[in-house]
């Protein structure tokens, strides 16, 4: 069995005054070296879990625990949790380094170690040589590399982030994307962190836990969430996707309007209503295991990618196609789309 590094048990937090809970039995927990994310739209309840588990705020029921051990008595500065934040919250009077050692010099940590773990930390972010630097003298990118330095070098016993790239421009995110994620990978750090960001999410991270409403809508790996969503919040918040209602007629087949019989994977009893899913890169031009037959109602020509709408009676079903330099699909137009039974997602019985 994997071993449990941190463990979120039925976790609830109710701000005072609030009518209903922010964070609503929540459970999960992660093996050691693992990176999960938080996703969820803007308050789902994603920061509040960070900061239970931090020691920031304080859980209205359930347990944390790490290693096993609970760790409600234990208070913030004794958690050994490094934290990175949005804003980086460098102390901007201190140089680079002075912000590195901070966390040391408050453990009581001798000056000539901090000076060695100091410059390894600056390494590992590759700051080396800006120890002296101001830290109002650094980039964005610099800046929150500097902050992550200053939550390593005191060796966390976990890491949480919560939305560390949302104050940096679109390419450097990227960068920085690659770069925590490699990070991490060296230093083998359990890691928590935040995101509304799908594709930071789906890119970064071993596991994701999706939210919604305070509660944990699925748990699982980049694929699993992408492929196989268990909710329809799940299968809508992350990528977009053609829902349908069909009816199970027999073993993964069920007649969808448009499709007649759809072929999916998933087990479903016959007779019963069922709720279908397609993601629109999904399909392609021309019959397949399944075809749908319908008029395009509306294209637009993206460079890369074709999208359009296909409707057959009251079925619209939305296709993203890779183009190509021939003739590709004009308005008005009958064409025939495909997927593959794998692609056709069963997200569970129909509302
Ligand atoms: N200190 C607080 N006092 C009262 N309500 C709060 C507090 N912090 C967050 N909330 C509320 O709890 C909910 C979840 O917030 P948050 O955890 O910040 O969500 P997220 O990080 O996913 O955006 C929101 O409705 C928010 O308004
Ligand atoms: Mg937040």
């Amino acid at each position: 069995m994997t071993e449990r590094h941190v463990s979120v048990e039925n976790l609830v937090k109710t701000y005072p005054g609030a009518a209903k809970p922010s964070v609503d039995d929540v459970s999960f927990s992660l093996p050691r070296g693992e990176m999960l994310a938080l996703l969820g739209p803007s308050g789902c309840g994603k920061t509040t879990i960070l900061r239970m588990i931090a020691g920031l705020v304080e859980p209205s029921s359930g347990a944390i625990r790490l290693n096993g051990r609970e760790v409600s008595g234990i208070p913030v500065h004794k958690r050994n949790m490094g934290m990175v934040f949005q804003a980086y919250a460098l102390f901007p009077h201190m140089t680079v380094a002075e912000n590195i050692a901070f966390g040391l010099e408050m453990r009581g940590i001798a000056k000539a170690d901090r000076a060695a773990k100091v410059a390894r930390a600056l390494d590992l972010v590759k700051l080396t040589g800006l120890g002296d630097r101001r830290t109002t003298q650094l980039s964005g990118g610099q800046q929150q590399r500097c902050a992550i330095a200053r939550s390593l070098v005191i060796e966390p016993e976990l890491l949480l982030l919560d939305e560390p790239l949302s104050n940096l421009d679109a390419k450097l995110r990227d960068e920085m994307r690659d770069e925590i994620r490699e990070i991490q990978g060296r230093t083998g750090v359990t890691a928590i962190f935040v995101t509304h960001d799908q594709d930071e999410a789906l890119s970064m991270a071993d596991r994701l836990a999706v939210m919604s409403a305070g509660r944990l809508e699925q748990i699982g790996t980049p694929r699993q969430i992408f492929d196989r969503p268990e909710t329809e919040f799940v299968a809508s918040f992350i990528g977009a996707g053609n829902f349908l209602n069909g009816r199970v007629t027999g073993a993964g087949e069920a007649a969808v309007d448009g499709f007649g019989t759809l072929r999916f994977v998933g087990d479903a009893a016959v007779g019963q209503d069922v709720r279908l899913m397609v993601r629109p890169h999904r399909l392609v031009m021309g019959g397949a295991a399944n075809s749908f037959t319908g008029t395009v109602e509306h294209i637009v020509y993206r460079g890369q990618i074709l999208t359009m709408t296909v409707r057959s009676g009251q079925t619209r079903l939305q296709a993203d196609l890779h183009t190509h330099a021939g003739a590709l699909p004009e308005k008005g137009q009958t064409v025939t789309l495909g997927v593959a039974p794998e692609d056709v997602t069963f997200i569970g019985r129909a509302a």
